[in-house]
Protein backbone atom coordinates (compact mmCIF):
# COMPACT_ATOMS: atom_id res chain seq x y z
CA UNK A 1 0.00 0.00 0.00
CA UNK A 2 2.86 2.57 0.70
CA UNK A 3 4.01 3.68 -2.86
CA UNK A 4 0.01 2.97 -4.26
CA UNK A 5 -0.24 6.84 -4.03
CA UNK A 6 2.79 7.02 -6.49
CA UNK A 7 0.51 5.51 -8.57
CA UNK A 8 -1.88 8.66 -8.55
CA UNK A 9 -1.72 11.17 -11.31
CA UNK A 10 -0.17 14.31 -10.34
CA UNK A 11 -2.42 17.61 -10.73
CA UNK A 12 1.03 19.05 -12.12
CA UNK A 13 -0.46 16.73 -15.33
CA UNK A 14 -4.30 17.77 -15.37
CA UNK A 15 -3.14 19.97 -18.30
CA UNK A 16 -2.44 17.40 -20.38
CA UNK A 17 -6.03 15.75 -19.54
CA UNK A 18 -7.81 18.99 -20.61
CA UNK A 19 -6.66 20.58 -24.38
CA UNK A 20 -7.68 20.56 -27.63
CA UNK A 21 -5.95 17.97 -28.95
CA UNK A 22 -7.38 15.26 -26.33
CA UNK A 23 -10.76 16.81 -27.44
CA UNK A 24 -10.38 16.02 -31.09
CA UNK A 25 -9.01 12.43 -30.09
CA UNK A 26 -11.42 11.97 -27.57
CA UNK A 27 -14.31 13.91 -27.99
CA UNK A 28 -16.44 13.72 -25.06
CA UNK A 29 -19.59 14.35 -26.83
CA UNK A 30 -18.89 11.53 -29.44
CA UNK A 31 -17.54 9.19 -26.52
CA UNK A 32 -20.70 9.91 -24.20
CA UNK A 33 -24.02 10.71 -26.39
CA UNK A 34 -24.86 7.20 -26.93
CA UNK A 35 -25.32 6.47 -23.34
CA UNK A 36 -26.55 10.07 -21.54
CA UNK A 37 -30.16 10.57 -21.66
CA UNK A 38 -30.87 14.24 -20.06
CA UNK A 39 -32.63 13.74 -16.46
CA UNK A 40 -29.82 10.84 -15.53
CA UNK A 41 -27.68 11.47 -12.27
CA UNK A 42 -23.59 10.48 -13.32
CA UNK A 43 -20.93 9.64 -11.47
CA UNK A 44 -17.65 10.88 -13.04
CA UNK A 45 -15.54 8.91 -11.05
CA UNK A 46 -11.82 10.02 -10.92
CA UNK A 47 -12.83 13.07 -12.80
CA UNK A 48 -9.61 14.65 -12.73
CA UNK A 49 -10.01 18.85 -14.45
CA UNK A 50 -13.27 17.64 -15.20
CA UNK A 51 -12.22 17.04 -19.22
CA UNK A 52 -15.92 14.75 -19.25
CA UNK A 53 -17.69 15.90 -16.26
CA UNK A 54 -18.56 19.22 -18.12
CA UNK A 55 -19.77 17.73 -21.46
CA UNK A 56 -21.86 15.26 -19.03
CA UNK A 57 -23.33 18.07 -17.31
CA UNK A 58 -24.27 19.17 -20.51
CA UNK A 59 -25.76 16.10 -21.70
CA UNK A 60 -27.75 15.03 -18.59
CA UNK A 61 -29.62 18.71 -19.34
CA UNK A 62 -31.17 21.16 -16.34
CA UNK A 63 -32.88 18.13 -14.88
CA UNK A 64 -29.88 15.78 -14.86
CA UNK A 65 -27.25 16.13 -12.03
CA UNK A 66 -23.29 15.13 -12.23
CA UNK A 67 -21.09 14.00 -9.09
CA UNK A 68 -17.70 14.28 -10.09
CA UNK A 69 -15.74 12.94 -7.42
CA UNK A 70 -12.06 12.74 -7.27
CA UNK A 71 -9.07 11.87 -4.73
CA UNK A 72 -7.28 14.66 -5.04
CA UNK A 73 -8.42 18.38 -4.29
CA UNK A 74 -6.31 19.79 -6.34
CA UNK A 75 -8.33 18.30 -9.47
CA UNK A 76 -11.58 19.20 -7.72
CA UNK A 77 -10.29 22.85 -7.77
CA UNK A 78 -9.71 22.82 -11.66
CA UNK A 79 -13.02 21.95 -12.14
CA UNK A 80 -14.34 24.38 -9.69
CA UNK A 81 -12.71 27.30 -11.55
CA UNK A 82 -13.88 26.00 -14.95
CA UNK A 83 -17.84 26.08 -13.44
CA UNK A 84 -18.01 28.95 -11.13
CA UNK A 85 -20.35 31.11 -12.27
CA UNK A 86 -21.27 28.99 -15.28
CA UNK A 87 -24.90 27.20 -15.37
CA UNK A 88 -23.29 23.90 -15.23
CA UNK A 89 -22.15 24.90 -11.48
CA UNK A 90 -25.67 24.08 -10.26
CA UNK A 91 -25.82 20.51 -12.12
CA UNK A 92 -22.32 19.61 -11.23
CA UNK A 93 -21.67 18.24 -7.50
CA UNK A 94 -17.56 17.88 -6.57
CA UNK A 95 -17.15 15.25 -3.91
CA UNK A 96 -13.63 13.82 -2.30
CA UNK A 97 -12.89 10.07 -2.28
CA UNK A 98 -10.92 8.27 -0.25
CA UNK A 99 -8.71 5.95 -1.52
CA UNK A 100 -10.38 3.07 -1.38
CA UNK A 101 -14.22 4.66 -0.63
CA UNK A 102 -16.38 6.17 -2.96
CA UNK A 103 -17.92 7.61 -0.17
CA UNK A 104 -21.72 8.61 -2.68
CA UNK A 105 -24.84 7.92 -1.08
CA UNK A 106 -27.23 8.06 -3.68
CA UNK A 107 -28.24 6.02 -6.48
CA UNK A 108 -27.08 7.16 -9.88
CA UNK A 109 -28.17 6.07 -13.62
CA UNK A 110 -23.90 6.14 -14.64
CA UNK A 111 -20.79 5.83 -13.19
CA UNK A 112 -17.73 6.64 -15.87
CA UNK A 113 -14.32 5.38 -14.67
CA UNK A 114 -11.60 6.78 -17.22
CA UNK A 115 -8.29 6.68 -17.22
CA UNK A 116 -8.56 5.71 -13.71
CA UNK A 117 -9.07 2.20 -12.31
CA UNK A 118 -5.59 1.31 -12.76
CA UNK A 119 -4.93 4.17 -10.13
CA UNK A 120 -7.15 2.08 -7.74
CA UNK A 121 -5.18 -0.01 -5.15
CA UNK A 122 -8.43 -2.13 -3.96
CA UNK A 123 -10.14 -2.93 -7.57
CA UNK A 124 -12.28 -5.24 -6.12
CA UNK A 125 -14.18 -2.91 -3.28
CA UNK A 126 -13.89 -0.20 -5.28
CA UNK A 127 -16.47 -2.30 -7.87
CA UNK A 128 -18.46 -3.86 -5.70
CA UNK A 129 -18.86 -0.40 -4.11
CA UNK A 130 -19.96 1.03 -7.33
CA UNK A 131 -22.45 -1.84 -7.79
CA UNK A 132 -24.10 -0.93 -4.25
CA UNK A 133 -24.37 2.72 -5.99
CA UNK A 134 -26.04 2.33 -9.20
CA UNK A 135 -29.38 1.71 -9.96
CA UNK A 136 -30.80 -1.62 -11.43
CA UNK A 137 -30.85 -0.85 -14.94
CA UNK A 138 -27.58 1.18 -14.60
CA UNK A 139 -24.60 1.13 -16.85
CA UNK A 140 -20.69 1.44 -15.46
CA UNK A 141 -18.06 2.56 -18.35
CA UNK A 142 -15.10 1.62 -17.89
CA UNK A 143 -11.72 3.14 -20.47
CA UNK A 144 -8.41 2.20 -19.26
CA UNK A 145 -4.81 3.71 -21.49
CA UNK A 146 -3.65 1.29 -23.39
CA UNK A 147 -0.04 2.50 -22.27
CA UNK A 148 -0.52 1.89 -18.71
CA UNK A 149 -2.64 -1.39 -18.93
CA UNK A 150 -1.76 -4.62 -20.74
CA UNK A 151 -4.62 -6.65 -22.95
CA UNK A 152 -3.73 -8.69 -20.19
CA UNK A 153 -4.35 -6.40 -17.17
CA UNK A 154 -7.70 -5.29 -19.05
CA UNK A 155 -9.21 -8.50 -18.98
CA UNK A 156 -8.15 -9.32 -15.35
CA UNK A 157 -9.89 -6.14 -14.49
CA UNK A 158 -13.23 -7.12 -16.21
CA UNK A 159 -13.09 -10.94 -14.50
CA UNK A 160 -13.14 -8.79 -11.04
CA UNK A 161 -15.76 -6.91 -12.44
CA UNK A 162 -17.78 -9.99 -13.48
CA UNK A 163 -16.84 -11.29 -10.09
CA UNK A 164 -18.57 -8.34 -8.61
CA UNK A 165 -22.00 -9.45 -10.57
CA UNK A 166 -21.65 -6.89 -13.63
CA UNK A 167 -22.12 -8.40 -17.31
CA UNK A 168 -20.08 -6.77 -20.04
CA UNK A 169 -22.55 -5.56 -23.23
CA UNK A 170 -20.30 -3.03 -25.15
CA UNK A 171 -16.87 -2.55 -25.95
CA UNK A 172 -17.12 0.51 -27.40
CA UNK A 173 -14.09 2.29 -29.87
CA UNK A 174 -12.20 5.11 -28.14
CA UNK A 175 -9.04 6.13 -29.74
CA UNK A 176 -6.28 5.32 -27.42
CA UNK A 177 -8.10 2.83 -25.04
CA UNK A 178 -9.86 -0.22 -23.98
CA UNK A 179 -12.84 -0.52 -22.89
CA UNK A 180 -16.00 -1.94 -21.99
CA UNK A 181 -19.31 -1.15 -20.78
CA UNK A 182 -21.10 -3.35 -17.89
CA UNK A 183 -24.28 -3.41 -16.07
CA UNK A 184 -25.91 -5.54 -13.51
CA UNK A 185 -26.73 -8.37 -13.37
C1 LIG B 1 -5.43 9.86 -15.30
S1 LIG B 1 -6.56 10.82 -14.35
C2 LIG B 1 -7.99 10.78 -15.38
C3 LIG B 1 -8.91 11.93 -15.11
C4 LIG B 1 -10.20 11.95 -15.96
N1 LIG B 1 -11.03 10.79 -15.73
C5 LIG B 1 -9.88 12.10 -17.42
O1 LIG B 1 -9.95 11.10 -18.16
O2 LIG B 1 -9.54 13.22 -17.82
C6 LIG B 1 -7.01 9.77 -13.02
C7 LIG B 1 -7.76 10.50 -11.92
O3 LIG B 1 -8.25 9.53 -11.00
C8 LIG B 1 -8.11 10.05 -9.69
N2 LIG B 1 -8.09 8.94 -8.74
C9 LIG B 1 -7.09 8.06 -8.51
N3 LIG B 1 -7.44 7.20 -7.54
C10 LIG B 1 -8.69 7.54 -7.16
C11 LIG B 1 -9.60 7.03 -6.18
N4 LIG B 1 -9.28 6.01 -5.40
N5 LIG B 1 -10.81 7.62 -6.07
C12 LIG B 1 -11.13 8.68 -6.85
N6 LIG B 1 -10.31 9.22 -7.76
C13 LIG B 1 -9.10 8.65 -7.92
C14 LIG B 1 -6.82 10.85 -9.74
O4 LIG B 1 -6.76 11.81 -8.71
C15 LIG B 1 -6.90 11.49 -11.13
O5 LIG B 1 -7.53 12.73 -11.10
Amino acid sequence: MSNERNRVCPVELAGSLDNRLRRWLQDPQKILKPYIKEGMTVLDLGCGPGFFSIDLARLVGKSGRVIASDLQEGMLQKLRDKIQGTELDERITLHRCAVNKIGVLEDVDFVLAFYMVHEIPDQEGFLNEIKSILKSDGQLFIVEPPFHVSKTKFEEMVKKAKDAGFTPVERPRVLFSKTVILKKG
